[in-house]
C-alpha cells in the first residue's frame, strides 16, 4: 500500500512532526506497526489515561506520569530516536510550557531525531507549530482490506457459534464493494451487524447495509434514503423514459468505463403537476436497480442559514459515497430561483456548484431532477449537455388514463374487468394521474357501507372533479408550448 510506503519514507527522513486527523486510532497503530517493521524505531503511544506506553515490546522502566509536561520532558530526554503516537494530545499544545517543549523536540534542541505524531478527530495548531507540522491524510481502507475485515468477522462468528456461517459469495462481494468510503471501525461495525442479525451473509443484508451506510454518511441531514423504490410497473405512460433507462443500464452499472459510450449522467423531468414525475424518479432508480437518495433542495436554504453551499457540497459528496445510486432533486426550481431576489447570490453559487459537480463527478450518481415550472428555472440548467435528456411528462392520453384506472383499482383490490375502462378514460379527459387516483378514493367513500364500487359511482366522482388542467388552463398550455421541440415526450 503506497500510504504505508509514504509513512515509512517520512519516518526514515526523520520528519519531526506529523498530524493525522482521524478517529480511527487502531488504524493509525496498525499503519505504524508496518512502518517500524521497515524503519526500525521504538514505537510509543500516549493517551491521557494511560500515559506513555511502548507498543513494539513491553519495556520495563520507570513509568512517566501521563501529564503533558512530564511526557514531553521524557520524550525530549530519550536518547534513542522514537516514534510517538500522541492520541488527543493537541488540546495541551495551547499551554505555553507544552508548546515550548514540543517545539524543542521538533526542532531537535537537546533532543534526538524523534517523530511525534499528533492524532485526533480535528487538530488545530498554533501558527508557529503548524509551520513545522506535516499533515498526513489517512486514506480509507481499500477493497482488499475491507474483504479482510469481512473475513475476520466471519471467522470470529464461526468460532463463537461453532458452526459455519452461510455466505452467498456474490452478495458478500457486493457488500465489500459497498463498504468503500467507510473507515475500518465503521465497516467492521456494519459487517458485524449483518452477520449477527441472522448468522448469514446474503442478498437480504443489502438493504440493511445501504441504510446503515447512509446513516453514517448523511452528515448534512439533507439526504433522504429509500432502498425499495418504485418500478416502472407502478407507473403508466412513461414508456420512453423506461426504454431510455433500459438502454443505459448496463453502461451505468459497468465496473469499467465503456470505451465508446459516455456513462449516463442524469435527466430532467419536466411536467404538469400530478402526472407522475416523482413516481417516475423512483421508477428510474428501480429501473437501474440502485438505491434512491433524495436531496431536499427546498429546505437547503431554510435549514442552515448561511451554510447553504457547505451543506450542498457535503450532501453531494455523501451521495458519491453511496454510489451507485440515483440522486433525486425534487422540485429543483424551489431551490434555484432564477430571479435576483434577496439570496440571488447564494442561489447563483449553489447553481454554479451543482453544475460543476454534475459535469465533473466521476462516481456513479445518476441525477434525476423534477420541476413543474419552467420559467423559474435558470437557463444554464436547461442548456444542452447539462442533462442527458429533458423529458416532458404530459397529461396522460386516453389509453394511459385507462391504464391508470386499472392500476389504481387493482391496488384497492378491485377488478378492473368489472369496469368500462374506455368510458372512464373518456370521462377523465384533462385529468392527471393524481386526480384519477383521487377520484377513485373519493368514489370509494361515496359507496354505501357494504356496497361495491361501480361504474356509475366512479363516473359521478369524476363529474364532480374540476381538473387542474381546466382550472389553470393558461399555465398548463404555456408549459406544453414551451416543451414542444425542447423536450422529449416521456410517453
Ligand atoms: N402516470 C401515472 N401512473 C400511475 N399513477 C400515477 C401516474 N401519475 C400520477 N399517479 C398517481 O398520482 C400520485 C402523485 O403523482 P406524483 O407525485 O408522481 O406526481 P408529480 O408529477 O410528481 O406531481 P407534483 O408536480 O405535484 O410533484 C402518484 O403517487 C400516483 O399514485
Ligand atoms: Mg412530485
Amino acid at each position: 500500500m503506497s500510504e504505508l510506503e509514504d509513512l515509512t519514507t517520512l519516518v526514515r527522513a526523520a520528519t519531526p512532526l506529523l498530524v493525522i486527523e482521524t478517529v480511527d486510532e487502531q488504524r493509525v497503530i496498525e499503519c505504524f506497526r508496518h512502518v517500524i517493521a521497515q524503519a526500525l524505531r521504538p514505537l510509543w503511544r500516549w493517551t491521557l489515561t494511560d500515559g506513555l506506553q511502548r507498543l513494539d515490546f513491553a519495556a520495563a522502566g520507570d513509568a512517566v506520569a501521563p501529564d503533558a509536561t512530564a511526557t514531553l520532558d521524557a520524550i525530549r530526554d530519550a536518547a534513542e530516536p522514537g516514534i510517538y503516537l500522541m492520541f488527543d494530545f493537541h488540546p495541551f499544545v495551547r499551554y505555553a510550557m507544552s508548546l515550548r517543549l514540543l517545539r524543542e523536540i521538533v526542532q531537535r534542541q537537546r533532543s534526538a531525531a524523534h517523530t511525534v505524531v499528533l492524532v485526533g478527530a480535528k487538530i488545530e495548531l498554533p501558527e508557529e507549530l503548524e509551520a513545522l507540522a506535516l499533515r498526513v491524510p489517512l486514506s480509507l481502507p481499500d477493497i482488499k482490506e475491507l474483504a479482510g475485515i469481512l473475513r475476520g468477522e466471519a471467522v470470529a462468528w464461526q468460532r463463537e457459534h461453532n458452526r459455519r456461517l452461510e455466505v452467498d459469495n456474490e452478495a458478500a462481494r457486493t457488500i465489500v464493494r459497498n463498504l468503500l468510503g467507510l473507515s475500518a471501525p465503521d465497516a467492521r461495525r456494519i459487517v458485524r451487524k449483518l452477520i449477527y442479525n441472522d448468522g448469514a451473509l446474503g442478498t437480504a443484508d443489502l438493504p440493511v447495509l445501504m441504510q446503515s451506510k447512509f446513516d453514517l454518511l448523511n452528515r448534512s441531514g439533507l439526504l433522504h434514503y429509500e432502498y425499495a423504490t418504485a418500478s416502472f410497473a407502478d407507473i403508466a405512460g412513461v414508456a420512453q423514459v423506461r426504454a431510455w433507462v433500459q438502454r443505459r443500464r448496463a453502461v451505468f452499472l459497468a465496473a469499467a468505463p465503456d470505451p465508446v459510450l459516455d456513462p449516463p449522467k442524469g435527466v430532467l423531468l419536466l411536467g404538469v403537476q400530478g402526472c407522475g414525475k416523482s413516481l417516475a424518479a423512483k421508477a428510474i432508480a428501480g429501473g437501474f436497480g440502485v438505491p434512491l437518495v433524495r436531496l431536499d433542495f427546498g429546505t437547503l436554504y431554510d435549514k442552515y442559514q448561511g451554510e447553504t453551499e457547505k451543506n450542498l457540497r457535503e450532501a453531494l459528496a455523501s451521495s458519491e459515497l453511496l454510489a451507485p445510486c440515483v440522486l433525486w432533486i425534487d422540485e429543483i426550481e424551489k431551490g434555484l430561483a432564477s430571479g435576483g431576489g434577496e439570496d440571488g447570490g447564494v442561489s447563483r453559487r449553489v447553481l454554479g456548484y451543482l453544475l460543476t459537480w454534475m459535469a465533473e463527478r466521476k462516481a456513479k450518481v445518476f441525477v434525476v431532477a423534477t420541476a413543474n415550472a419552467v420559467h423559474e428555472l435558470p437557463a444554464e440548467l436547461l442548456r444542452k449537455g447539462r442533462f442527458d435528456e429533458i423529458f416532458f411528462v404530459d397529461l396522460p392520453r386516453g389509453e394511459v388514463r385507462a391504464e391508470i384506472f386499472a392500476m389504481h383499482l387493482k391496488r384497492r383490490k378491485l377488478d378492473p374487468a368489472a369496469f368500462d375502462l374506455p368510458a372512464l378514460a373518456a370521462a377523465s379527459e384533462g385529468f392527471s394521474g393524481a386526480e384519477i387516483e383521487q377520484a377513485i378514493v373519493s368514489a370509494l367513500y361515496d359507496v354505501a357501507s357494504g356496497g361495491e364500487l361501480d361504474q356509475a359511482t366512479l363516473l359521478a366522482a369524476l363529474g364532480q372533479t374540476r381538473p387542474l388542467s381546466v382550472l389553470m388552463r393558461e399555465q398548463v398550455d404555456a408549459l406544453r408550448a414551451w416543451a414542444q421541440g425542447r423536450c422529449v415526450a416521456a410517453d
